[in-house]
């Protein structure tokens, strides 16, 4: 699917905003604050659903009462989404739903410039990342990761209450236990599928023979429902003492690998790009693969962090896909 064009009303700070798109490749210059970035987020909702930063009440204008984003793509299909306060409303030709259709969704990679701290980044912005990307890959994977953090919220509300009982948890630890483990092994099927083209992809950027891997890191090793159970049930005491559930794959992390060693700490600031930018490449590739569609590509404001030679990389890798691209200066 190609982007034709965008209209946004109420979207941040534009009141209104008219976007024609090219096939290949379109930029969108302009200041600091102008509203770029707001422009991907707005693709970004009518094609994956939802914000990459924010909720609505953030989104819409300040002192308006409604927003209204609408794309049109090349094949004349249209599609709408409304927030009035109350709800958001998407549309397309043939009917109105709250959550945006599954066949009106697009993938999309998204590169923002944070990515690019991404290998320093804490446990939990490391989750968040490849939470995104996974779901991505899988649509079962989103489903399977909202039961668990709904299970997990559940049963840490319950172990604040210093009266409850072993028994009345066994309904959130099985949950905790089927989804846990489902997730645990759609991680590290994931993670694997990187790691085929890891390398190879790094050393076409980097040119060397540097070894870089990402290390999925989980205290659920080779976990099974029933260990997994049983370890949550062993805990009891314990997570009602510190009130909240100590075990499970809400502690994960994905870590990037250097020569063997952490690349937080001994890949230099260019290798980290590199690594960031050949996981882009690899994310496209096995959305691709996955799902046949060639992912849009929105890079926000990430030329200005590149050198010469990363950036014609990017535009390489990226010439076969419609690509939107924001940046305060021409480039
Ligand atoms: N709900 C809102 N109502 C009105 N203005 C908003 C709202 N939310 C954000 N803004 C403002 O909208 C402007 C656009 O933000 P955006 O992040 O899209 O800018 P940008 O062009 O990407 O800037 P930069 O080059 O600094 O990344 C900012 O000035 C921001 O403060
Ligand atoms: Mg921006």
């Amino acid at each position: 699917m190609i982007i034709k064009s965008i209209n946004l009303t109420n979207f941040r700070n534009h009141k209104t905003y008219h976007l024609v798109c090219n096939n290949d490749t379109t930029l969108i210059l302009g200041e600091n604050g102008c509203g770029k970035t707001s422009v991907l987020e707005a693709i970004y909702i009518l094609t994956r659903g939802k914000s990459f930063r924010a909720t609505d009440p953030d989104i819409l204008k300040r002192g308006e009462d409604f927003y209204r984003i609408e794309i049109e793509y090349k094949s004349g299909e249209k599609i709408t989404a409304t927030y009035d306060q109350k709800n958001k409303t998407f549309t397309t030709l043939d009917k109105k739903s709250r959550r945006l259709p599954k066949k009106n969704r697009y993938p999309v990679v998204l590169f923002l410039p944070s990515d690019l701290n991404l290998v320093s980044g804490s446990p939990s912005r490391h989750r968040e990342y490849f939470d995104r990307i996974f779901s991505d890959f899988n649509e079962e994977y989103s489903v399977v990761l909202s039961r668990y953090e709904k299970a997990l919220k559940q049963r840490n509300e319950l172990l604040k209450n210093e009266n409850i009982s072993f028994a009345s948890l066994f309904s959130w630890n099985l949950l905790l236990a089927k989804y846990g483990t489902k997730l645990y092994n759609l991680r590290k099927e994931f993670t694997t599928e990187i790691n085929k083209d890891f390398n190879g992809v790094y050393h076409s950027i980097a040119e060397n023979d540097d070894f870089v891997e990402l290390s999925y890191n989980t205290e659920a090793k080779d976990i099974t429902e029933a260990k997994y159970l049983k370890i949550l049930e062993e805990n009891f005491k314990r997570d009602l003492m510190v009130e909240h559930t100590t075990f499970g794959v809400h502690r994960d992390d994905f870590i990037f690998m250097f020569n063997n060693c952490e690349a937080n700490g001994s890949a230099s600031r260019g290798e980290t790009r590199s690594i960031i930018l050949a996981l882009k490449f690899i994310e496209a590739a096995i959305i691709y693969k996955k799902s046949n569609k060639k992912p849009i590509v929105l890079l926000d404001d990430v030329f200005s962090e590149l050198d010469e030679a990363r950036r014609k990389c990017l535009v390489r890798n990226f010439k076969d896909h419609q690509v939107i691209i924001t940046s305060v200066e021409k480039i």
